[in-house]
């Protein structure tokens, strides 16, 4: 499994780079910074930036047009021509020590989307679906750190993090209804104080890991065996998202903490291709 040229972008750094995106109408990558309350793009070398009031954990394009967020208060769209944000669907708007934090698309357009407390107070958040016709079901209870969700090439498979149980687990997924069950353990991260955060899966049924604590992304093969360990110069590793014209650039982002570079994005060649970002389809 290879990879080369790993290198920093020429972009500010991030207290919380996360939710790396890539779109590949716009041949864009965005991220936000959570505690900023920002959302970056890049795009075509040019650097541009959004200031939402708010945390957003995850950004995602949107097929009508535009972007939708997992913003501490809920799903919302952000128009970037105008920065006008519109709610779509509020979430926990009862438990003000909440936040939501990374999510994604399945290819039926469907936002899975969790909580976490900003204290991490244990159990204390849940993962979220929201449905095109904007209808939000919580779809998880009793989460900690709701983090990185991504599916298997053929969506029979749903990858989950949520971060202080130190695993990445694995649920049957239904593509047509959505439901998911028979959650298991897919990999267990080594080393003391290193957690899995955000996750992407590639064109071959790999599951890169960004690994926070770790100052790395792993990938594992769909039999959980590891295939690379990259290395970063950012202790606190967050997400992972394929994008460029042919989805072999592995974008990553990372949060300040140990390091030369902690809150960096950075950008690298994968000899395997990714899959295209799923859009919001409401
Ligand atoms: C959260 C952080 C958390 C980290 C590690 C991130 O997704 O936004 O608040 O510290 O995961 O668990
Ligand atoms: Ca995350």
């Amino acid at each position: 499994m290879v990879i080369s040229n790993l290198t920093e972008l020429a972009v500010p750094r991030s207290t919380l780079g996360e939710g790396p995106c890539w779109d590949a109408t716009a041949g864009a990558l965005y991220w936000t910074d959570i505690p900023a309350n920002r959302v970056h793009r890049l795009a075509d070398g040019h650097h541009r930036c959004w200031e939402i009031g708010r945390p957003a954990g995850a950004v995602l394009p949107r097929a009508s047009g535009g972007l939708v967020l997992a913003a501490r208060d809920g799903f919302l769209a952000l128009d970037p021509a105008t920065g006008a944000l519109t709610m779509l669907a509020a979430v926990e708007p009862d438990i003000p020590g909440n936040r939501m934090n990374d999510g994604a698309c399945d290819r039926a357009g469907r936002f899975f989307a969790g909580t976490m407390a900003e204290d991490e107070a244990p159990a204390a958040g849940a993962l979220y679906r929201l449905d095109p016709d904007h209808r939000v079901t919580r779809v998880l209870a009793g989460v900690s750190i709701s983090n990185g969700i991504d599916w298997s090439p053929d969506e029979r498979l749903m990858y989950y993090v949520d971060s202080p149980t130190h695993r990445v687990d694995v649920f049957d997924y239904d593509p047509g209804t959505a439901a998911f069950s028979n959650r298991r353990t897919f990999v267990r991260a080594s080393g003391g104080g290193v957690v899995p955060d955000g996750l992407t899966v590639d064109s071959e049924g790999g599951v890169w890991v960004a690994m926070w604590g770790g100052g790395q992304v792993r990938r594992y093969t769909p039999a959980g065996a590891l295939t690379l360990s990259m290395d970063l110069p950012a202790a606190n590793v967050t997400s992972c998202a394929f994008g460029g014209p042919n989805l072999h650039t592995l974008y990553v982002t990372t949060a300040a903490g140990p390091g030369s570079s902690g809150g960096g994005l950075f950008a690298c060649q994968s000899a395997v291709a990714g899959l295209p970002a799923n859009p919001f389809r409401g």
